[in-house]
């Protein structure tokens, strides 16, 4: 179902298009993006979708520039089929929101769908075996949108609580410590035996790697740690097989195997 009772002739669809190689693209965004007319997002994940670019037209952006997209997006899609990429989920700090933002603000007629992604969460788990089968939080590291103070409040409060954490934008070129303050909070309230996965450029056809480490000597790995990987960080129950996380669910408690 979209969203608003369209009086126009366009639509706007937000897709996620997965972490990045084409089998993890679903059925759903590749017709999408086949049948739009107009494709807009920026060249990283242009590129992710490539072998999907025919006759349509596409739009290049870049980085910063996000809020012009969603405007531009939205005016094309009055009269156009107008899809805008999005890397992973187009939700987990994705272009929806900020779409949908400026749909309100302009009081659009707009019909926009939203199409689901692969998130990175998801696809780091399943390299890293099964981290996150019970409950976890993810928090961006990301301190452009969000202060600073409140990510460490957030960080604090999922720790402390014993949810597995997932960690979405750990560092940048500006945000070069980020990920050290990050792992010094939540030290306070998990062993250093806590299993921790860094995994760089899931499903990606280039730079993918895999480290499978602990708490306590995630920061030997320190360099490893950039704007294209996640950090899983188990919980209490937590554990390593066969370079593996498993972090139990509860079934050991209740059933003999
Ligand atoms: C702005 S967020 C976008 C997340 C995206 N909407 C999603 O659902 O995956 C960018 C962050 O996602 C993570 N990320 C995205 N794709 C990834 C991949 N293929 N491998 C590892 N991390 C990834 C990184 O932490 C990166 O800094």
């Amino acid at each position: 179902m979209s969203l608003s009772q369209s009086h126009n002739n366009g639509m706007l669809y937000v897709v996620g298009i997965g972490p990045g190689s084409p089998d993890h693209l679903t059925i759903k965004a590749a017709n999408v993006l086949k049948n739009a007319d107009i494709i807009i997002g920026n060249s990283t994940y242009l590129d992710q979708i490539n072998h999907l670019l025919n006759s349509q037209q596409v739009i290049r952006s870049t980085m910063g520039h996000e809020v012009e997209r969603a405007k531009k997006a939205i005016h094309l899609a009055r009269d156009n089929t107008v899809a805008m990429v999005s890397g992973g989920d187009s939700n987990i700090y994705g272009m929806a929101g900020l779409v949908l933002e400026v749909a309100r603000h302009e009081n659009s007629q707009v019909d926009i769908e939203i199409v689901p992604g692969v998130t990175a969460l998801s696809a780091v788990a399943s390299l890293l075996g099964a981290p996150v089968v019970t409950d976890f939080a993810v928090i961006s590291l990301s301190d452009l949108l969000t202060p600073w103070d409140t990510i460490e409040k957030r960080l604090h409060a999922t720790s402390d609580a014993d949810m597995v954490i997932g960690i979405y934008n750990p560092k940048s070129r500006q945000r070069n410590n980020n990920f050290q303050r990050a792992v010094k909070i939540i030290r306070r309230s998990r062993e250093d035996s806590v299993p921790v996965g860094i995994v760089k450029n899931a499903l990606r056809s280039e730079g993918e790697s895999v480290i499978v480490t602990t708490l306590g000597k995630v920061l030997e790995y320190n360099d490893e740690v950039d704007m294209r990987t996640t950090v899983i960080i188990g919980n209490s129950e937590s554990g390593i097989w066969n370079s593996r996380i498993i972090t139990p669910r509860g079934y050991h408690k209740k059933y003999d195997y």
